[in-house]
């Protein structure tokens, strides 16, 4: 199949809408990652996603509206819950995903069987368009082939796409960097599944109690299911191997200049740059999380560009507002192994 290039136009809104319409692919620029999106009510089209990702047909995908009224104008949920409206008149348009009792006409391609829907009203005004141009729900997880990390330019989705979906539609790098922050609203007490440009501590202030479920934070126990399955899957690895530091900044350039050669790289704050001596990519100013978050998938795609890094090495990241993010991507792309130098 030939993958279409879209610039961002009027003219081509429309024309990413019909291919939408029609049951097609196309990947769409929203403000944390590239979605690649389909009629969320077409099942037939929603199962192309997954068999263009190579995505595991039990992790269900995020269903994004234009409108919050969309969500009752298509009965995409069974109700409601107030717990929602409090958070989409704070958080929506932008990057937070909730999570209700799903209505009848979700497919079970999109719910993966189960009986919730993730719901999410973007920011980006050109996924917006095309949202209302298309005139339904798009289903559309992160854009990239299944494992690697999010596509956050057209040309991270041509990489990983060409050829495998009907097009792309070029809206520029995305602000944010990393994936919606998704809550889930199902249960009695609502609870962070994976944290974003929404923090946990922007959610309390709204909500009150809000917990953090253990699979942000830490690696499933055998047998633990997973409250949201994207969490059980090894996630935004790049080829080289992430190693992540628990140390001092002093200990960090240390420990990377001895390590040194050429197949390892930093991945860095602007502090350090002066005083490493093997390749790096800085995310920015040391406590510049949002900066972090932005730079994180690039980076990492980056490095694997320089063809021979074989061991990236990172600090732990601060768990703090949007570090927690970070953190949450970082832990997964290394598999979940800290080397502690305090300890050692
Ligand atoms: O920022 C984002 O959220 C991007 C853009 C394109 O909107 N989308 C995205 O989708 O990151 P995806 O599929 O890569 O991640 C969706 C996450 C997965 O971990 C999935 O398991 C979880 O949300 N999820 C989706 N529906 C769910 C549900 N009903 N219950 C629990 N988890 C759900
Ligand atoms: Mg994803």
């Amino acid at each position: 199949m030939k993958t279409q290039l879209f610039t961002n136009t009027p003219e081509n809104i429309i024309k990413t809408a019909e291919i939408l319409k029609k049951g097609g692919l196309a990947a769409i620029p929203t403000e944390t990652v590239y979605g690649l999106a389909a009629d969320a009510l077409n099942g037939e089209a929603v199962a192309k996603i997954f068999a263009a990702k190579g995505r595991p047909m039990d992790n269900p995908l995020i269903v994004h509206v234009a409108e919050f009224e969309d969500i009752e104008r298509f009965a995409l949920v069974r109700e409601i819950p107030e717990a929602a409206k409090k958070l989409a008149k704070v958080f929506w348009p932008g990057p937070l995903t909730i999570i209700m009792k799903k209505g009848g006409v979700i497919p079970d391609e999109v719910s993966a069987g189960l009986d919730t829907v993730a719901i999410r009203l973007p920011s980006h005004p050109s996924a917006r368009a095309i949202i209302k141009a298309a005139d339904t729900p798009l289903a559309a997880p992160s854009a990239n082939l299944s494992g690697s990390p999010s596509p956050t330019t057209a040309q991270h989705v041509m990489n990983d796409m060409d050829g495998k979906i009907d097009a792309v539609f070029d809206g520029g790098a995305c602000g944010v960097g990393v994936e919606s922050t998704v809550i889930t609203l199902a249960e009695d007490t609502p609870r962070l599944l994976r944290p974003g440009k929404v923090t946990l501590e922007e959610l309390r202030e709204v909500l009150g109690e809000v917990e953090l479920d253990s699979a942000v934070l830490n690696k499933l126990k055998d047998g633990q299911k997973a409250a949201s399955p994207g969490m059980k899957y090894k996630h935004y690895a790049p080829k080289a191997n992430v190693i992540l530091l628990k140390c001092t900044d002093d200990e960090f350039t240390d420990y990377v200049n001895r390590c040194g050669g050429s197949g390892v790289a930093a991945l860095c704050c602007d502090e350090d740059v002066e005083k490493l001596c093997v390749k790096y990519i800085s995310l920015g100013k040391r406590n510049d999380y949002e900066a972090h978050a932005q730079r994180l998938f690039d980076s990492l795609r980056r490095i694997d560009g320089y063809g021979n890094i074989v061991t990236v090495y990172t600090r732990l990241p601060s768990t703090d507002g949007v570090g927690l993010a970070v953190y949450n991507r970082l832990i997964r792309a290394a598999g979940f192994e800290v080397i502690d130098l305090e300890k050692s």
